[in-house]
């Protein structure tokens, strides 16, 4: 399995699963093996009581920079998508446990949307999140046509994930997409000892308070499947296909 993503359990901070972006080179962009990876450590979250809340990180200065634009391009060629994505973004939408994460510079396509579905997110200051769907010939996924309208307001998610305009970490907070900033230094040990924190809470109790304030998720992964299909359809259209090859060019 690819070390592209690593699944951790520091023993320093009990109850608490890593996953860590691991592809610095190529900004933590998200292959269909690191998609698969992720979606069995959020599987196993599930069902192991040693595991009571799962922390998202990356690397110094990089969060991801989204979907790898190779595998945009295969599949634009005609290739298959395959069902990683999905299972990944089912397993993450309808978690039993917490999820925190940590946001320490670029933070692109779905490295800004996973957080809609992450319960408490700390960013450095230095942070930037985009999702550059339509600029793509793409569509925003993740549920997230539904969830930024939700949490941020129209005109805001319009700005995010139609304009396609950068948000500082500033404006992220403002918006409500995530909690609180903090120093790039300090990201990585103030996302695990909030993890750490939340796994010492009474376990039923925490499942019962996150159920109410996620409240029923089965519109969200309506949401997911109904962006999926126009995503897959545009992937192949051939100005998806202008913008890959112009990523590629550059
Ligand atoms: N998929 C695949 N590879 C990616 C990638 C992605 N999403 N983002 C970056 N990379 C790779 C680059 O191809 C490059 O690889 P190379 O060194 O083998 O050429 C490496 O990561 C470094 O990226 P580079 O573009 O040189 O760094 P930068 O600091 O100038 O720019 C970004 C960083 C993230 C702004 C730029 O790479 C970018 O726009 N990436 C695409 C982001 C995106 O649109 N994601 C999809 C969202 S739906």
């Amino acid at each position: 399995m690819t070390d592209d993503v690593l699944i951790e359990r520091p023993e320093t901070y009990p109850g608490v699963q890593v996953i860590r972006f691991n592809r610095p080179a190529k900004k933590n962009a998200i292959t269909r093996d690191m998609y698969a990876k992720m979606a069995n450590a959020l599987t196993v979250a599930g069902t192991d009581d040693a595991i009571r809340v799962t922390a998202f990180l990356g690397t110094d200065g990089c969060f991801s920079a989204g979907n790898d634009m190779t595998d945009f391009m295969a599949f634009a060629m005609g290739g298959s998508m395959g069902e990683e994505v999905i299972t990944f973004l089912k397993a993450l939408a309808s978690a039993a446990k917490p999820i925190v994460s940590g946001v320490d510079g670029l933070a692109i396509g779905i490295g800004t949307t996973i957080h809609l579905h992450c319960d408490l997110t700390i960013a450095s200051a230095r942070s930037t999140f985009r999702t550059p769907f339509v600029d793509l010939a793409l569509v925003p996924e993740a549920a997230s046509s539904l969830l930024v309208p939700r949490i941020a307001g129209h005109q805001r998610a319009f700005a995010l994930l139609a304009a396609g305009e950068p948000f500082t970490a500033a404006e992220a907070q403002d918006a409500g997409l995530i909690w609180k900033i903090a120093g790039a230094d300090a990201i990585e040990e103030e996302v695990l000892a909030l993890a750490a924190n939340l796994a010492k809470k009474p376990p039923e109790a925490l499942r019962i308070a996150r159920n109410l304030i996620r409240g029923d998720r089965s519109d969200v992964l309506a949401r997911i499947d109904e962006e999926a299909k126009h995503f897959a359809a545009q992937l192949k259209s051939p100005e998806a296909r202008a913008a890959f090859e112009a990523f590629m060019r550059r």
